[in-house]
């Protein structure tokens, strides 16, 4: 291990061997973190090579369980974002693309942020569990062409373990090491082809459109390299996507629009990213043909009966899809009016999101617990025109005391006195 922290430190390249004796070694104990610190450092200074990093990725797969889909059929295309806030686009994406035959067999967490994860969104319906066996799980996207599974335990624990090492060693932020990690896990969930969505703006991991587009790239070719189908679409995360913020509230969103209501923000990026992976399934010969049958089934109402076809076959009471209301509801609404008039600049996603963790809807520790009906409701996006006394944000919680979340809320929207250009939502694509 010497020799090889040496190698790496001093700009050569790992073989494919190396790199599998590492990460095997380090996961059995064998290799101590102090030496694996010292390794990410190298590698943080010195990159990696392409083979180098589609080696690293494939180790940490074949560090654990691998998901066998291969009892379901059709290309399982699987979506992954990088992160944002208020990002609603898996509640659509999976029964939207489910809905003209894309069989999606997803695997998801919880984790922490301003929200909880997909699953703690979908537990805000009564009844709804992820607690299937995989047999049924195959069954599940055979017959309903959507399920949706908890993570498995031991899903790439390399991974896990050096994740966990890099956050307290200054190790994250290396290009190579977070495109590995991401890939990773992707692949050993078992997906034939994936539909990457990186974020960037002010709310995302990566802040700047190049350091976007140089993470996008580095997972498309680790993607490719190894076997699976993979493009990303870099998308804006400068501010919040949609207008809802929360567990319960991200539902009735992700309901809303896939009745061919809800934000257009949002609406627009599942078309985008839902017809890359139509295509990417063979379900349709042009992105063009994918995004009509896409626009189709929200018109038919296809995709909102598979929504509720998937909620009960797993559990769920299905008539929240009609009845929203029937969601976990907070106890107090609050509007936050706009103290000027001209037209929204700016509204710092981290700062909102931070506000939705306060209130509860995230968490802050593994330890914390979710209220899934809390969180928060923009009225006024960049760009939109705003008088005094408007409201620009409704607050959902479940205690009276909102002093310092309305306070994150001023301090994040920034109203201008000239009219603001909305940002792009869609920068670029990048592929193979
Ligand atoms: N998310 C991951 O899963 N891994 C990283 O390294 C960074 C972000
Ligand atoms: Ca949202």
């Amino acid at each position: 291990m010497v020799d090889l922290i040496e190698k790496k430190r001093d700009g050569g390249q790992l073989t494919k061997e190396e790199i599998a004796f590492i990460i095997k070694g380090y996961t059995d104990g064998s290799i101590p973190d102090y030496q694996m610190s010292a390794l990410a450092m190298a590698i943080y200074f010195n990159g990696m090579s392409t083979d180098e990093t589609a080696y690293l990725t494939m180790a940490m797969v074949e560090s654990g369980d691998q998901i066998d889909l291969s009892g379901i059929e059709g290309i399982k295309v699987d979506k992954h974002s990088t992160g944002g806030v208020g990002d609603t686009t898996t509640l659509v994406l999976a029964p939207l693309v489910a809905a003209v035959g894309v069989p999606v067999a997803k695997m998801s967490g919880r984790g922490l942020g301003h929200t909880g994860g997909t699953i703690d969104k979908l537990e805000a319906i009564p009844g709804f569990h992820v607690e299937i066996d995989n047999p049924e799980f195959n069954r599940l996207v055979n017959t309903n062409k959507l399920a949706v599974i908890g993570q498995s335990g031991n899903l790439t624990p390399a991974d896990k373990k050096l994740y966990g090492l890099r956050d307290v060693t200054a190790t994250v932020d290396s290009l190579h090491l977070i495109a590995s990690s991401i890939m990773s896990k992707k692949i050993a969930a078992g997906a034939d082809a994936i539909v990457l969505d990186v974020k960037t703006g002010a709310g995302a991991f990566m802040k700047t459109l190049e350091d976007a587009k140089a993470l996008a790239s580095a997972m498309v070719q680790i993607g490719n390299q190894v076997g699976r189908k993979t493009m990303a679409v870099i998308s804006d995360m400068s501010q919040p996507l949609g207008f809802a913020i929360g567990n319960a509230l991200e539902v009735k969103e992700a309901i809303d629009t896939l009745s061919g209501e809800g934000p257009e923000d949002l609406r627009e990026l599942c078309l985008v990213l839902g017809s890359q992976m139509v295509f990417l399934a063979d379900q349709a010969s042009s992105l063009e043909e994918a995004r009509t049958k896409l626009e189709e089934v929200i018109q038919n109402g296809k995709a909102l009966e598979t929504f509720k076809i998937f909620l009960a076959a797993q559990g769920g009471d299905a008539s929240v899809v009609d009845e929203p209301e029937r969601l976990p509801t907070a106890r107090y609404t609050f509007e936050v009016l706009s103290k000027e008039s001209g037209y929204v600049s700016e509204i710092i996603a981290d700062d909102i999101g931070t506000a939705a963790m306060i209130l509860g809807a995230g968490r802050a520790t593994k330890e914390s617990e979710i209220d899934l009906a809390v969180g928060l409701v923009l009225h006024k996006k960049v760009g939109n025109p705003v008088q005094a006394g408007e409201t620009l944000v409704t607050i959902h919680s479940n205690s009276e005391n909102i002093e310092e979340v309305t306070k994150r809320i001023y301090d994040s929207y920034t109203i201008s006195t000239q009219p603001v250009e909305a940002p792009p939502l869609v920068y670029c694509e990048i592929k193979a």
